[in-house]
């Protein structure tokens, strides 16, 4: 039994807060609201605890959890050294959607880094995330709290969706504000590297860093079709996906879209807002915002892609956006969502 608590996102009862806190403290899990996207919170200082994160999810134990803090001071009972670079980042981005890896100390148990020498640390902006680490009085380890390969959940009803009667609780401070998770940053490498764009764009990071290097998974993330692998299966929706990429998109979304009804399928459509407008009656649209609104766009992009969990399909169609800003993480997660089935128009 998962228990449910609502609470104020600015002024949470501190009451529940401190029972939550526990249950973290006791080696429970606790899913838990951010500013990107809902986490699912153990003892971050405890392998056992963190074990369970991996079974509640299925997630698979080499790929590492990040570690959230309540006071950038708490950084240095986790990291070995923080690089000048580092520092820069936390000062101008902290609290707030930006993940640092670092040189980890003996602390961080390998159940967390998945033996790996470094480790993830993010200070949260969200009051109601900040305030439970606070009161557990330990880092948390929290990946997204979705079932892995699922989309990640904005709402705490996605989390429960997902991992209900599989969790100890669920705090439920309404949806999340970014809605895409943190950007990932590597400050172990000479020039920092970004694992993962999100919350931070890639804009704001070369303004404090000069310089930034891209991940050559990311790199490669271009727009050439590529077999979809295991390995690449994230955020999916509930049937596959084809991304529409470029100038065109729209227009060729609605040919796809028309050619796929003529051939008997049921038909979804992820898009913007004006291209809806355009498609057949036909088509189950989940829609994401205006075209140019990026922010938007990522604020809903998640519940957009779970919604055909309750309209099936057979199949889907998605609009790229343009990268700038906040498009560069929707772009990666619409790609992975799509296992890199990717049309060019
Ligand atoms: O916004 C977020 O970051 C959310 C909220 C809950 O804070 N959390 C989140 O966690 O997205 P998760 O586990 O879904 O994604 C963590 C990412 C993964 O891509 C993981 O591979 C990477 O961070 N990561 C964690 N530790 C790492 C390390 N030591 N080196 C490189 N990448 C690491
Ligand atoms: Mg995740």
């Amino acid at each position: 039994e998962t228990k449910y608590y609502l609470v104020d996102k600015e002024h949470p009862d501190k009451r529940i807060l401190a029972e939550a806190a526990d249950i973290l403290r006791r080696g429970g899990l606790v899913a838990f609201p951010t500013e990107t996207v809902y986490g699912l919170g153990a003892n971050g200082l405890d392998a056992q605890a963190a074990a369970r994160i991996y079974a509640a999810k299925g997630r698979p134990s080499d790929n590492p959890l990040i570690l959230h803090i309540a006071d950038s001071g708490d950084v240095a009972l986790l990291a070995r050294r923080i690089p000048a670079n580092a520092a820069a980042l936390m000062a101008r981005y902290w609290p707030g959607p930006l993940t640092i890896v670092l040189d980890r100390t003996d602390v961080v148990p390998d159940a967390v880094t998945g033996g790996l020498s470094t480790v993830a640390v993010r200070l949260p902006a969200s009051t109601v995330a900040r305030e439970l680490i606070r009161l557990a009085g330990v880092p948390v380890a929290a990946p997204s709290a979705n079932t892995s390969g699922r989309p990640s959940p904005t709402t705490a009803q996605a989390v429960l969706a997902d991992l209900s009667g599989r969790i100890d609780a669920v705090l439920d401070a309404g949806p999340c504000d970014i809605g895409v998770e943190s950007t990932v940053v590597d400050c172990t490498t000479p020039v920092p590297t970004l694992l993962r764009p999100g919350g931070i764009t890639l804009e704001m990071l070369l303004e404090t860093l000069g310089e930034v290097e891209l991940d050559s998974a990311l790199a490669e993330s271009t727009a050439t079709p590529r077999s979809p692998g295991m390995k690449y299966t994230h955020y999916a929706p509930a049937a596959p996906m084809t991304l529409v990429e470029g100038a065109g998109a729209a227009a060729m979304v609605r040919r796809k879209v028309t050619e796929a009804l003529a051939a008997g399928w049921r038909v979804g459509a992820v898009v913007s807002a004006e291209t809806a407008a355009l498609l057949p009656s036909a088509v189950v649209k989940a829609v994401y915002g205006p075209r140019d609104d990026a922010a938007a766009i990522a604020a809903n992009l998640y519940q957009a892609l779970r919604h055909f969990d309750a309209c099936p399909v057979d199949v889907i169609y998605a609009e790229g956006i343009t990268e700038s800003g906040l498009g560069l993480a929707v772009m990666n997660r619409l790609r992975k969502a799509a296992g890199y089935r990717i049309l060019q128009a």
